[in-house]
């Protein structure tokens, strides 16, 4: 059995068999509703199994020092906002876990159902996932994701975005300034794409939205998530992407 066939096996048990498409843009898809129960509950335990330990999760710094609004970590590179790829930012020298096959399939699986759509949409075959844990009241600022090399920047290599447990605001757009910035819900299950020419889209996320305060966009799944994984109240992002 080839790597891709095992993969794609593992990846039935993720994708559900009926999901939404909102095209956001030139190379900007995002599926509502994509990823099964399953899937997430396995998503959640496949990063409890290393949040805690060596390469675990951790709050990172700014170029300023001050700290970010939200916990990371890295799976099969590392990368942070001020050392970027270079290796040495972790004061315990851990190294960071190995990019799990699940997660490597997801990706691929997300592009190729994007690419039913988009034709010249690229593939991407990702090499590092960085998480990131959003407790109520985190955030991240507008930024784009430009440190990979510009040869896949260039070409519009796709970045793979998941999105579990609370709900996000998502700004996007191709300009800082915020009065141009559009809008989206991020829930959980949902998967975001973009690459192409949105590749240096600017992006982040404006606020979490806890279930109680905004029912009407509580991810009914998203308690069973909890009730199964343990899971801490708040929100788990993946973003998968190529080096
Ligand atoms: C990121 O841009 O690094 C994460 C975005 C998200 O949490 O949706
Ligand atoms: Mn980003």
């Amino acid at each position: 059995m080839t790597d891709k066939v095992r993969r794609n096996l593992v990846f039935d048990r993720w994708r559900n068999s009926i999901f939404d498409r909102k095209e956001l843009g030139p190379g900007m898809v995002l599926f509502k509703n994509y990823l099964t129960h399953m899937g997430q509950v396995d998503i959640v335990n496949i990063c409890q199994k290393w949040a805690m330990g060596p390469g675990g999760f951790y709050r990172p710094s700014n170029r300023s020092g001050a700290k970010l609004r939200l916990h990371m970590m890295c799976f099969g590179r590392l990368w942070d906002p001020v050392t970027k790829y270079e290796k040495s930012y972790r004061s315990d020298g851990s190294a960071p876990p190995p990019l799990p096959y699940e997660f490597i399939s997801l990706a691929e699986n997300a592009i190729e159902d994007a690419q039913l759509h988009m034709k010249l949409l690229p593939s991407m075959l990702p090499d590092i996932c960085v998480a990131n844990f959003y407790s109520y009241g985190d955030r991240l600022g507008l930024h784009q994701d430009c440190d990979e090399h510009v040869g896949g920047l260039d070409s519009g290599l796709p970045v793979v975005s998941v999105s579990i447990g609370y709900s996000a605001e998502f700004l996007y757009g191709h300009t800082r300034d915020e009065n141009k910035l559009e809008k989206v819900l991020l829930e959980s299950g949902d998967v975001l794409i973009f690459g192409g020419k949105s590749r240096r889209i600017f992006h982040g996320v404006r606020r979490i939205l806890t279930p109680l305060a905004y029912s009407q966009s509580y991810s009914p799944g998203y308690s069973q998530v909890i009730k199964e994984t343990g899971l801490r109240l708040g929100r788990l992002n993946l973003t998968l992407k190529q080096f």
